[in-house]
């Protein structure tokens, strides 16, 4: 499944580091980042809450503000990108955030929800109305969704309607930071199926973030792992995700849950284990 693609990075982070301003003083809370995600690729990015995850993202789509380091998307330097360049970009570069309350507009309903991003980019709306008929379609929501608002729906179908507008205007990447993180087991399965789906159809890419490594091990070919605003460990899913080199990461696996309750009894054991030795600080 392993995709190597380092000639042809869709995206590349050269050394990125930000820092937010905190009252008189500044908190670095990227510490000089790399990485790249080729075209089809989903590339995991893990590590617990603080991290700087969602930072990376924000970074990406110009939201976090960039002190150095370099952000390219498709060859082109985007690092410093803003007004019409940004809003250009937004065709090629998407996102998809966990809470789809505070992201889809509640009083407009799903078909205008979905109609607005094509048609504000000068999309007739005959056309739109039909793209919109297709996204449903690639989301597998019933195409009488256009006419219902977000409230009637659960927390999975509102999660395909986030991704239905991600994919509207047909992005080549889409950052997708903790997209499953608030859906219960079995609607989680369902919508990171539905991402694999959408990835062989499309072939658009992911920068795919959470904090559980169960979730990533799923869905992405390569993984980084992130740790106080470094990445610590990056690498093939296969080996970051089942034989990490990094006592970080092997930490993050022993802490991510398991179906069998009796390998989870055994985790627990070399969980507590594992904690007590590793007691100084991870590098
Ligand atoms: N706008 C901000 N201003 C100041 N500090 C911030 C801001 N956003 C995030 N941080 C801090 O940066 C660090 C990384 O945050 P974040 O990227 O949201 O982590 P993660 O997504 O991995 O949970 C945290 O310590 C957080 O408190
Ligand atoms: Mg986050």
């Amino acid at each position: 499944m392993t995709t190597d693609t380092h000639g042809d990075a869709l995206l590349e982070v050269d050394d990125v580091i930000v820092d937010y301003r905190r009252g008189r003083s500044t908190f670095r809370a990227l510490k000089g980042i790399s990485m790249k995600i080729g075209a089809g690729e989903c590339v995991g990015l893990v590590g617990e809450s603080g991290s700087g995850k969602s930072t990376l993202g924000k970074a990406i789509l110009g939201l976090a503000p960039v002190t150095s380091g370099t952000i390219r998307f498709d060859g082109r330097d985007i690092t410093h990108a803003k007004g019409a360049e940004r809003r250009r970009l937004a065709a090629d570069l998407q996102v998809v955030f966990q809470d789809p309350y505070g992201s889809l507009d509640p009083t407009l309903t799903v078909g205008q929800i979905l109609a607005e991003p094509l048609t504000a980019s000068g999309t007739g709306r005959a056309e739109a109305r039909k793209a919109v008929a297709e996204m449903l379609d690639h989301v597998r929501l019933p195409a009488d969704t256009v006419t219902r608002y977000p409230s009637e729906f659960s927390g999975g179908q509102r999660q395909r309607v986030a991704i239905a507008r991600a994919l509207v205007r047909r992005p080549r990447l889409i950052v997708c930071d903790e997209p499953v993180s608030a859906l219960d087991l079995t609607t989680q399965a369902a919508v990171i199926d539905l991402f694999i789906d959408i990835q062989r159809e499309t072939g658009v890419s992911y920068l795919f973030v959470s904090h559980d490594l169960g979730v990533v091990r799923r869905i992405c070919h390569r993984v980084s792992v992130m740790y106080q605003g470094e990445c610590v460990e990056s690498g093939p899913n296969e080996t970051v995700t089942r034989d990490p080199g990094h006592p970080y990461t092997r930490r993050l696996l022993l802490a991510s849950p398991v179906a069998d309750p009796a390998r989870q009894a055994e985790r627990r054991r070399s969980w507590l284990g594992l904690r007590a030795v590793s007691a100084s600080p991870v590098p």
